[in-house]
């Protein structure tokens, strides 16, 4: 099992002064240190984060493969293109969301991911695509010929918050007044999801992710589905290695991975 650390947030710190530190380009040595088998960035259409100037120096320094999340905008895509990163994982995006609600709907976008995918590729760069776990989005995936999927854990990821917590940050608290038995029993359906959407990916030869929400406590459930290969977690590692450092916060996820999978 991989794992793919997402290091936004590094730059999301760094632009809540607009200055030069944290520099997210500090945090690749200390990756490979601890472990990680990836480097996941996310340039967003507004750039909230990690810049084009970070994007081209992580991408020609990093030891490490580095998957870069995008969305299908054609300006966007011709950028990816230029930068050259091992592999471009398609999402989507709203400009005013928090983070990443959801999957890439492909069915509703196929032309517009089509024409996203053969760009890419004929650049040399490797596609994924990140979807919910549903049949119809998964079977889309293997016509349109990816290399890998990547399962979207967020609904999975806040039920167990919901459940193992009194924190419930979905956008409108959706899970706010339902009774735990039905929490645990929805919290049961998503992980069958997950689990028999990975089986039908793997059956039809296609490289399976996952991610989203992801952290020390949830990922053990992720990791009893054996046919996903790569987990990509940012926000939670990012937020540990505040108070133990981010070479241990790597290593302690990169520990559960070794010791569960
Ligand atoms: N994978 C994808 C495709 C994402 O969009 C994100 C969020 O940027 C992540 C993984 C990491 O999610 P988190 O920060 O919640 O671990």
């Amino acid at each position: 099992m991989k794992l793919g650390v997402n290091i936004d947030h590094i730059a999301t710190l760094r632009e809540a002064r607009k200055i030069n530190e944290p520099d997210p380009l500090m945090a690749l040595n200390i990756l490979k240190e601890a472990g990680a088998d990836q480097v996941t960035i996310h340039l967003r259409e507004d750039r909230r984060h990690i810049n084009d100037f970070d994007a081209n120096r992580i991408i020609e320094s990093s030891f490490l493969p580095v998957n870069m999340e995008c969305s299908i905008n054609e300006e966007i895509i011709e950028i990816i293109c230029k930068l050259k990163p091992h592999r471009a994982t398609l999402v989507p995006e709203k400009r005013e969301e928090v983070t990443t609600e959801g999957g890439l709907d492909i069915l509703k976008n196929e032309k517009r991911v089509k024409n996203a995918i053969e760009k890419l590729k004929s650049n040399d760069i490797e596609v994924s695509l990140f979807i919910d776990p549903d049949f119809k989005q998964i079977k889309k995936a293997n016509n349109l010929k990816v290399d890998m999927i990547e399962l979207h854990t967020g609904k999975y990821s806040n039920l167990f918050l919901a459940l193992n917590s009194n924190i419930n940050h979905t956008p409108n608290q959706i899970y706010k007044d339902l009774d735990r038995k039905i929490l645990k029993k929805e919290l049961e359906l998503e992980i069958k999801l997950l689990r028999d959407a990975a089986i039908l990916a793997k059956d039809l030869g296609i490289e399976v992710a996952a991610g989203h929400g992801l952290n020390y406590q949830n990922i053990k459930n992720i990791l009893e589905i054996k046919e996903i290969s790569e987990l990509n977690i940012g926000h939670s590692i990012i937020a540990n290695s505040i108070f133990i450092g981010l070479k241990e916060a790597v290593k302690n996820m990169k520990d559960i991975i070794l010791k569960y999978y």
